[in-house]
């Protein structure tokens, strides 16, 4: 069980501290609060939400707020017991281990709960439309919208995003990374890889084909559109959009040859929030590896890739160019291989592949 759980930083920070000295019982975070400035009483609530999901995902059994006699008075403490140890001996942590577990926690400072502020429309032209404007308006980091119905959804390339009110998850994710502009185009991987993870997890075979296409038999079940906006060569904010085909059926539309859902692919309909909230797990994990410089969400989308090794044609300034996929660099580059054998990288907005592969 604990091992298909992906784990965040913070909940590893704290595993890890707990399970170097198994004999910690209890942790004064009254202390810690008594004695630390406001920015670490941001840190706090990260801390509590992140205890609460560790109790919630089993990896500790409980996490207790309690009051005890001490002989300098009353203190207040929090318990907390880990799964799988035999007898827990109650102890205080000392002040040194508190500032200890403290610096952990402010070396975490980056980790970043996406959704917590996560805001819900009926009827939208574009969630990334309206992700826009929010992020202008310098709403919190990693809030996501979510939107019945889209009258104007987009795709890359121009490309229409076609859906069908109220059947599929359409949504929005606004972040302000503090990483330099040439990063930016690893978020499309990031979101990929979250996409294709989580449709696995509701027992499909997910591949995605570089940069922004989720595929299941072949056909397209979700799409990523990634938008940044710069200033002064530096990302002033990310918009990304994920739509995933969920209840639609697509058996009787034109793109039927094309695209796929949840629905024609397993036979029944799914809790639209629950498909999103399984997909926020899985961004929450990649996209914090990625703050960290951890690439591991393009090593996803190079395992799980549809056209790895393929010959392909590719578009460049409105020219067809037959390549063949050599791999995806750490910078989410694609890495092609031209007919007179020379190796090219190329990012997303330069080049995309014909529809057929
Ligand atoms: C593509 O396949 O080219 C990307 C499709 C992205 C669609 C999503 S739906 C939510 C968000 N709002 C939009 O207008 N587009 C994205």
């Amino acid at each position: 069980m604990h091992g298909d759980i992906i784990r965040g930083h913070t909940e590893n920070i704290i595993l890890s501290i707990l399970k170097d000295k198994p004999m910690y019982g209890y942790e004064i975070l009254e202390e810690i609060v008594n004695k630390t400035n406001h920015e670490l009483e941001l840190k706090k609530i990260t801390l509590y939400k992140t205890l609460e999901r560790m109790v919630k995902n089993e990896l500790i059994e409980q996490f207790m707020k309690n009051d005890t006699k001490t002989n300098g008075g009353n203190r207040k403490y929090y318990q907390i017991t880990i799964k799988g140890l035999q007898s827990l001996k109650e102890s205080v942590v000392n002040w040194s281990d508190t500032k200890k577990i403290i610096n952990h926690l402010i070396s975490d400072l980056e980790y970043l709960s996406i959704g917590e502020n996560t805001i819900y429309f009926d009827e939208v032209t574009s969630t990334n439309d309206i992700a826009k404007e929010m992020a202008k308006e310098k709403v919190s980091d990693g809030t996501v919208i979510v939107a019945n119905s889209q009258i104007k959804g987009r795709g890359r390339l121009q490309r229409e995003w076609i859906d069908e009110s109220g059947k599929n998850l359409i949504m929005s994710i606004i972040l302000y990374p503090r990483k330099p502009l040439h990063t930016a185009s690893i978020i499309t991987q990031v979101a990929a890889a979250s996409v294709s993870d989580a449709i696995k997890d509701f027992g499909m075979d997910s591949k995605i084909k570089w940069p922004n296409d989720v595929l299941v038999g072949g056909k397209k079940i979700s799409g990523v559109l990634v938008e940044t906006a710069i200033e002064n060569n530096q990302i002033e904010y990310v918009i990304v959009g994920i739509g995933m085909n969920v209840n639609m059926d697509i058996s009787n539309k034109p793109i039927k040859t094309i695209a796929s859902s949840f629905f024609n692919e397993l036979g029944n309909e799914f809790s639209i929030e629950l498909v999103k909230n399984k997909l926020i797990e899985k961004f929450n994990y990649y996209y914090n590896e990625f703050l960290k410089g951890n690439d591991i969400a393009v090593q996803v989308c190079r395992e799980n890739s549809h056209i790895i090794g393929k010959d392909v044609i590719i578009n460049m300034n409105n020219t067809d160019y037959k390549v063949k996929v050599i791999d995806i660099a750490d910078d989410g580059k694609l890495i092609i291989e031209d007919e007179n054998g020379n190796i090219e990288f190329f990012s997303l907005n330069e080049i995309s592949l014909h529809k057929n592969y």
